[in-house]
Order: structure tokens, then C-alpha cells, then sequence
């Protein structure tokens, strides 16, 4: 939510900072812009996308070797040029970037306001600059130590670049509660909300802790508390490559993700599932699996699809290890008071390991003495390093707004603890185990024969590309998959779709049914095959147009059904792996097909930052 870059060294920074913000545009896209320091600061900045911010700096001169770049998803006021950032303070000594809220900023402006203070647009940021400039003034103090003092007062999460225009050799750059990355590169320095934009210039980065502020100039980095507190900075090394982060000939970055999915479900289980040894090996798990085996309780936390892969994980775990699982939307959990006991494990899910509030409820359930795993995606996010233990998903960089490959890639790492716990409890059979482990290996392929099918998913969104309303049926693991498929749709297509399990159906969403109504039934053969071809009927009797995801050579459904589209067959825990793919291709043709911007969806950002 909100991207960051900047730069100093001895390159032009205003290239590097164009093609930063274009890798980070995924993070907010409704406004953008950049603060050059050459003698004076320039600031450029637009409404829209980052392509409208370069249109319109065309002719001025960019010229520079310090500079700051942000594109912008709205909190404190619209969308509109004014209140895109970079923000200046009042008397021009300081300009910065923000990712975040400063939630007392109301107060900070009313006391400035008291001393002088005028504000040009809505936003805290402009609150932020101004606060630190009047320290700067009132205290006559450095640049460095004014920033310091101005986020000792400041309640809220951010993520910052702020340059000085009275030392212009210096960049700084602050974090609470907003990722923040150092690109550290040959007397050259580099910020960004996270590595993407980074990893084309230099594989060595700093990944900032809450409350450090580091200070990059021509003279070297120093890292810091924001109470002065000196630290030894922590250079890691990235491995990340750049055709990961590029769309390599697929028209959308949700496309050519959709299509990864055969390698990055592969790489997610490579060398931790062995068919040969028939075990299944998680190391990141391992100091706390004992507890895990003992857990008496497991709750699942997330947010939007990663809540999805969540309700996959439920059925997993309680099926395959018998401990029983809760599931809960992070943003509920943290603010509703939850029975947590020291005997809990909680589990997060998050593709970003970035989202605010499955932040604030980890540090509940910490606090309150639970043992807490991550699944994440992005190495070295805060998550990751929030938790106990935890499996890093490798599904690579996921740059398309909506979530697909970390889907099947999270669902991929809960089908192995599940499994890995059902065997040491042994709840499930040596046979079950074995079988389980030969059909995961075969996922990849299935999933790239699913692929091929492509063409009849453009067909049948064709179809009904017009359509107002969309119903997802599924019951049991297809459940979720229904509810992911119906968010996929209204995430990219801007139709409204539900998902329901199909026995609820009766209780409410029928009455929508009639022949406009494309419902979509995920139906392949497991135990509720018998009740879900019920459900079809009841709504082919209603006039409904059914689309089924059905097993190959399924005749029963066939004969039912308005369009059948077909996946291989696999064992009931995994299917979710395979029934997702063809409503993700669905949605992502309907939304083509409709002129949406489907890798940016409107009002959406990818990492959310902000509760
Ligand atoms: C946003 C994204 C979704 C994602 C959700 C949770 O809403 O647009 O695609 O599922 O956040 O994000 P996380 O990074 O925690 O999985």
C-alpha cells in the first residue's frame, strides 16, 4: 500500500525512480510522484499512473542525484495532484514520501496550526514535514536529529524518505509498521517499500526494523534508533532475479502468474516432499513441531485470499491430523477479544507479509502466550520475522493485484503440515500418506494440462462477460475454492459475485436464480459428488445457467450442465490445487474482455499496510 523509492549516489536518480515506481505501481496506483534535490528540490507530481507522471515531466528538467518517488493509494485525502506525494513543508527545508497513517496527525496539525503553521492539502503526510521542519527551526538542530524527535511524537505506522534541502548530500529513511528496504550498492544507496525495485541495481539490502532510521550519504550509512541508539547494520543478500519481476511476454503479470503455478507449486514442495523417502521434511517447522503435534488448538489467520487458503487448511488439518482448526479473518481476531490460550499454535497467512492487520493480530496472539507460524510469500517481510517458525511459500514475486500462484502455493504448504502432522499422529494410513505424496507430485502436470484448456475459458467468459451476477458453488474443499473464485471475478472484473456452499444455497441465494444467473458449481468427484449434482439441478430447475468444473469424461453432469469444463481427476484434499485454475483463467478472461485493468484493479492494492 503506497510505494516508496529513492536514491542517492552518482547515477541520475530520476530514471531509477520512474523504473522504481513502475515495479512498485502494484503497491497503489492512484496518484505518483518525485522530489529531485539539484541546489533546489523540484517536486513533479500526478494524478493517475505512474506513465501519466512521466508524460507530464516530459519537458522539465529531471536532472539529479538524490530523489524520492511514491505512488500513492488514498487514505487521508482524494486522489488528486495536490495531495499526491512527495509532500514539502511549509517553508521548503524539507520534502518526504509516506506509506502509512500518522493517526494523531489531527492534533500535530492543530498545534501547528496554533504556531504559524498552513497546510495546502488533506493529507498527514503534509503534518509530518511540517512538524519536522518546526523542530528543525525552533530546535536548531540537524536534519537527522529533527526527523528523530518529530517520530517520538507521532502515533501511527509509516514508512519513510525524506531528504533536507540544507543537506543535500543526505537521504533518510524511518519505519514503523511499513516495510522499508536499504539497497546498498557501489557509494550509492537505495530505499524501496520492498526489493524489486532494488534487486536490478545491487543483490545487497537492509531490510529495516520498527523504529530504525537510517541515515545514507555520500559519507557512508548509519543506522539507528529513533532514541539514538546506534545498530550494526545487517547486509543480506537478495535472491531474487529480474525476469521474475517482468511480465516476459504475457499481456498481464496475473496471466503469466496464473500460468506459473505448474513450477511455483513445484518449487514450494521441492525438497521438503520426498516420493522416494515418502516423508515430508518442513525445517522451518521443525524447532516447534513437537508443540504442533500437541497442539490441542490451531487458529488460522489471514486476510482475503490468504483467509481462503486458510479455510483450505481447516478442512486439511482437521481431516488428515484430527486437531481441531478455527479460521478468522485477521481483522476481526485482533479487535474482538479472542480466547487465546499459551497451548494455541496460531497460524498467519500472508503472500506479502506485509498486511497490517494479520500484523496486529500475531502480536495479540503472542502477546497473549500463543506459539505463532507464518506462511508467507516475500522473504524477509515482517511477518516472517514477527513469528516463531514458519514455511516461506516459493511461489516467486506475485506482482498481479489479485492473489493467484500464492494461493495454490499457501494451500501447497498447508496440505504438507497437515499431512506431515496426520502421519506423526497417525491419523492417517501409511497408505492414505503414500498416495497423498505420488498425487502432489503429479499436481504440476495436471495443472499444465489444465493450462491448456485456456481457449474454452475465453469461450464460455465470452459467454457471459455481460452478466451482472455471478453465483460460485462448492461444498466440502470446493467451498473455498468457490469463495476465491467469486473474489477473483468481482476483484478484477468489478462484477458482483458471491460463493456459497452449495447446500446453503437454499437458504438465500436461490432466489437470485433465473436465466440470466451464470453459476458457477466446482464439482469434481469426492464424497459430496452425489449432493452437489443435486444442487445443479436445483438450479437448472430454476432456469439458472450452469458452468461446472467437473472431473474428464464426467457424463453425469454433461448432461446437465449449460458448459462443462474439465480437469484431471486427484485425490479430494488436493483438489482445490486444480479446480481453482480454470476460475482463475475464467475471471481473467471476463475481465479482459471487459477493458479492465486487470493487474490493477480499481481501489485495490496488493500489499495492505493500513488496518
Ligand atoms: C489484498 C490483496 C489480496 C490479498 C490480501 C491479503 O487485499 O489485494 O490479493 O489476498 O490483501 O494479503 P496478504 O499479502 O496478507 O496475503
Amino acid at each position: 500500500m503506497c510505494g516508496i523509492v529513492g536514491y542517492i549516489g552518482d547515477k541520475q536518480a530520476y530514471p531509477i525512480l520512474v523504473n522504481g515506481l513502475k515495479r512498485l505501481e502494484y503497491r497503489g496506483y492512484d496518484s505518483a510522484g518525485i522530489a529531485l534535490l539539484n541546489k533546489e528540490v523540484n517536486i513533479f507530481k500526478k494524478k493517475g499512473k505512474v506513465s501519466d507522471l512521466e508524460k507530464h515531466v516530459a519537458k522539465d528538467d529531471v536532472s539529479g542525484n538524490i530523489g524520492i518517488g511514491h505512488t500513492r493509494w488514498a487514505t487521508h485525502g482524494e486522489p488528486n495532484d495536490l495531495n499526491a506525494h512527495p509532500h514539502a513543508s511549509m517553508n521548503g527545508h524539507f520534502v518526504l514520501i509516506h506509506n502509512g497513517i500518522i493517526e494523531n496527525y489531527s492534533r500535530l496539525k492543530d498545534k501547528l496550526t496554533d504556531r504559524g503553521y498552513k497546510f495546502q492539502t488533506e493529507t498527514d503526510t503534509e503534518v509530518l514535514a511540517n512538524l519536522i521542519e518546526y523542530i528543525y527551526l525552533k530546535g536548531n538542530v540537524s536534519a537527522e536529529i529533527a526527523v528523530r524527535l518529530a517520530l517520538s511524537k507521532v502515533v501511527g505506522a509509516y514508512g519513510l524518505a525524506i531528504m533536507c534541502k540544507d543537506e543535500p548530500d543526505k537521504l533518510i529513511a524511518a519505519r514503523k509498521g511499513s516495510p522499508l528496504v536499504i539497497g546498498v550498492g557501489e557509494g550509492e544507496y537505495y530505499i524501496a517499500s520492498d526489493a524489486t525495485p532494488i534487486v536490478e541495481h545491487t543483490k545487497s539490502v537492509i531490510y529495516l526494523n520498527d523504529d530504525d532510521v537510517a541515515i545514507l550519504g555520500s559519507d557512508g550509512l548509519t543506522l539507528k534508533t529513533i532514541k539514538n541508539d546506534n545498530l550494526t547494520p545487517k547486509i543480506q543478500k537478495i535472491d531474487l532475479d529480474i525476469g521474475e519481476i517482468e511480465k516476459n511476454g504475457f499481456d498481464h503479470f496475473m496471466l503469466k502468474e496464473i500460468f506459473e503455478q505448474p513450477r511455483s507449486i513445484l518449487d514450494t514442495f521441492r525438497g521438503r516432499v520426498s516420493i522416494d523417502k515418502n516423508e515430508i521434511h518442513l525445517g522451518g517447522l521443525h524447532a516447534i513441531f513437537p508443540k504442533l503435534i500437541d497442539a490441542k488448538r490451531i487458529i488460522i489467520i489471514g486476510c482475503g485470499t490468504s483467509w481462503h487458503a486458510g479455510l483450505v487448511g481447516e478442512y486439511l488439518i482437521e481431516d488428515l491430523a484430527r486437531i481441531p482448526v478455527e479460521v478468522e479473518y485477521a481483522s476481526e481476531f485482533r479487535y474482538r477479544n479472542p480466547v487465546i490460550n499459551e497451548d494455541d499454535i496460531v497460524i498467519a497467512i500472508s503472500q506479502s507479509g506485509e498486511t497490517a492487520d494479520t500484523l496486529a493480530a500475531i502480536k495479540l496472539a503472542k502477546q497473549a502466550g500463543a506459539t505463532v507460524l507464518g506462511i508467507c510469500n516475500v522473504v524477509g517481510s515482517s511477518i516472517p520475522r514477527e513469528t516463531d517458525a514458519g514455511v516461506y511459500t516459493h511461489a516467486g514475486p506475485e506482482i498481479g493485484v489479485a492473489s493467484t500462484k500464492a494461493f495454490t502455493a499457501q494451500v501447497t504448504v498447508l496440505i504438507m503440515i497437515a499431512m506431515a502432522l496426520g502421519y506423526e499422529k497417525k491419523a492417517i494410513t501409511p497408505e492414505n500418506y503414500k498416495e497423498l505424496i505420488a498425487d502432489l507430485h503429479d499436481i504440476p502436470a495436471k495443472i499444465e494440462k489444465i493450462l491448456t484448456y485456456n481457449d474454452q475459458y475465453l469461450k464460455v467468459g465470452n459467454l457471459y462477460k455481460d452478466a451482472t451476477n455471478f453465483l460460485y458453488l462448492g461444498r466440502g474443499y470446493l467451498f473455498p475454492v468457490a469463495l476465491e473464485g467469486a473474489l477473483k471475478l468481482k476483484e478484477i472484473s468489478y462484477i458482483h459475485a458471491e460463493g456459497y456452499p452449495a447446500a446453503e444455497m437454499k437458504h438465500g441465494p436461490i432466489a437470485l436464480i433465473d436465466e440470466k444467473m451464470p453459476v458457477v458449481v466446482v464439482a469434481t468427484k469426492d464424497k459430496s459428488y452425489e449432493k452437489i449434482v443435486s444442487n445443479i439441478q436445483e438450479v437448472k430447475a430454476r432456469k439458472g445457467i450452469v458452468i461446472a468444473i467437473v472431473n474428464e469424461g464426467d457424463t453425469v453432469i454433461r448432461n446437465m450442465a449449460d458448459h462443462v469444463l474439465e480437469i484431471p481427476e486427484c485425490k479430494e484434499e488436493l483438489s482445490a490445487l486444480l479446480t481453482v485454475i480454470p476460475l482463475q483463467l475464467l475471471s481473467y478472461h471476463i475481465a479482459v474482455l471487459r477493458n479492465c485493468n486487470v493487474d490493477q484493479p480499481r481501489n485495490l492494492a496488493k500489499s495492505v499496510t493500513v488496518e
